[in-house]
């Protein structure tokens, strides 16, 4: 039976409020708003009809709350997991980092998006069991940007994030608070994923034939949650409301649009604005990726539309004046986004994007650059040094590829010929460099790199010297080896 559309109400998750102040040795003489953020099992309606649902979260609901803070505010996230003991999603012992010696239940939380210092970017090799705990620094000296917290944990991350693992992360600027955007109740994240749930209301997790080794190359459910419920409704003012749409799916992308066939204004992307208000019918996300935009239901009073996905309606918008009008227009340039000039690249690495069948043949794992999780440190960039990395995908799929630490620029994608690849590892391109669409024409920390192309990419690699990670953010691949450390060295050896 299909489940009635639009009879739950959306909900905004809460703004997490800090428990307390706090010093800290990384910022002295300073307070900091200290937080607490609980990884507990709880259950959940996910729709009036179905049964609850067993789920894990942040704080106790799925997405859990807000994290909410302005550029150059940092502060202190105690994340614990108070998790039980067993998972009750299908381990893979099989996989690195996923061996029986390792305990079920393992957390680390990572906000995607954030320049933290090695120490606090939740390393997926730094979790921790349940009945632990770790306080984390966040500096957000960086842009406003809709950001977003998940878990990271070597091996399981697929399964961690399924089981409800993620919550929103906002920073917020003067410059972007002067443009007077929609703001206040007008303001929200949709935080959009799917999911395989029975009629007894249970997540389900696909695994493959061989009990001993079940993972999966790919997870698509049946049925798209947005903000943890299915098919809700909102009702909005006949105004423009900001709606920062974040893509937390394990491998489904999402093709948006409205049915009353009015574009979207989009206004940011992963790293915050972009350049100036961009029309777009349609928005994709691939999972990780953001885009904030504006949609002005001004003069539809009374009306009813709905948030697609292709041409599954997934959200209804119920338009009912209530008195309030917006007091301005939509700025018509955002903010300057200078382009990191090519000249200034002190590399440009050649990284292929690849899967590989494992030792006994079964399926593949999936690898970047050809080397494992475990090999030596190949991608070690100086601190404040350039680099073009340039993404060989030679596989038939899509793999959303994303750096911690950064905020890159698309340069370009490029046709290649994958023979030539294949047989002397000479890069032969076939057509012209195709510049990026002007929806990347912000800064970004997740790119789309698509099969048969090399995929450009142009960072600053600032931030703290340690170590963090690199990785196709398709959460199946991420977890079974397409994923790889990276060194950020000091400036000055
Ligand atoms: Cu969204 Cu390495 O993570
Ligand atoms: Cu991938």
């Amino acid at each position: 039976a299909t489940l009635t559309r639009f009879v739950d109400r959306l909900p905004v998750p809460p703004v997490a409020q800090p428990m307390e102040q706090r010093a800290h040795p990384a910022y002295p003489g300073k307070m900091l708003p200290y937080y607490r953020m609980e990884m507990r099992a709880f259950t959940a309606r996910l729709h009036r009809d179905l049964p609850p649902t067993p789920l894990w979260g942040y704080g106790g609901s799925s997405p859990g709350p807000t994290l909410q803070t302005a550029r150059g505010e940092p502060l202190l996230v105690e994340w614990i997991n108070a998790l039980p003991e067993r998972h009750f999603l299908p381990i893979d012992h099989s996989i690195h980092g996923a061996e029986r010696s390792k305990p079920d239940v393992r957390t680390v939380a990572h906000v995607h998006g954030a320049r933290a210092s090695a120490g606090s970017d939740g390393y997926p090799e730094d979790w921790f069991a349940s009945g632990h705990s770790a306080v984390y620094h966040y500096p957000n000296a960086q842009d406003a940007a809709t950001l977003w917290y998940h878990d990271h944990a070597m091996g399981i991350t697929r399964l961690n994030i399924y089981a409800g693992l993620f919550g929103a992360f906002i920073v917020r600027d003067a410059e972007e608070q002067a443009l007077g955007l929609p703001s206040g109740d007008c303001d929200l994240p949709l935080i959009l994923c799917d999911r395989l749930i029975a009629k007894d209301g249970q997540l389900y997790y696909p695994v493959s034939d061989d009990p001993a080794a079940p993972w999966v190359s790919e997870c698509n459910g049946n049925a798209i949650l947005c903000n943890g419920k299915l098919y809700p409704f909102l009702e909005v003012e006949p105004r423009r409301y900001r709606l920062r749409l974040i893509n937390t799916a394990n491998t489904r992308f999402f093709n948006l649009s409205l049915s009353s066939g009015q574009p979207f204004q989009q206004i940011a992307s992963d790293q915050g604005l972009l350049p100036a208000p961009l029309p777009r019918e349609r928005v994709e996300l691939y999972p990780a990726e953001r885009a904030d935009v504006v949609v002005d239901f001004s003069g539809l009073d009374g009306k009813s539309l709905q948030l697609r996905h292709q041409s599954e309606a997934i959200l209804e918008f119920r338009v009912r004046d209530r008195g309030r009008r917006d007091t301005a227009a939509l700025p018509a340039t955002l903010r300057k986004v200078e382009r990191i000039d090519q000249g200034l690249a002190a590399r440009d690495r050649i990284l292929t994007l690849g899967e590989q069948d494992d030792a006994g043949g079964r399926p593949m794992m999936m690898m970047l650059g050809g080397k494992h999780w475990s090999a030596p440190i190949t991608e070690d960039p100086r601190q404040d040094s350039v680099e073009i990395w340039s993404l060989v995908n030679v596989t038939g799929d899509v793999h959303p590829i994303h750096l911690h630490l950064v905020r890159f620029q698309v340069v370009e994608r490029r046709p290649f010929d994958l023979f030539a690849w294949n047989a002397s590892k000479t890069l032969k391109y076939t057509g012209p460099a195709q510049t990026p669409p002007p929806e990347e024409l912000g800064w970004k920390d997740t790119v789309r790199a698509d099969p048969g192309m090399v995929t450009r990419i142009i960072m600053r690699f600032e931030g703290e010297p340690g170590r963090y990670v690199w990785h196709c953010h398709l959460l199946e691949h991420e977890d079974n080896e397409m994923m790889r450390p990276f060194q950020l060295l000091p400036a000055h050896a």
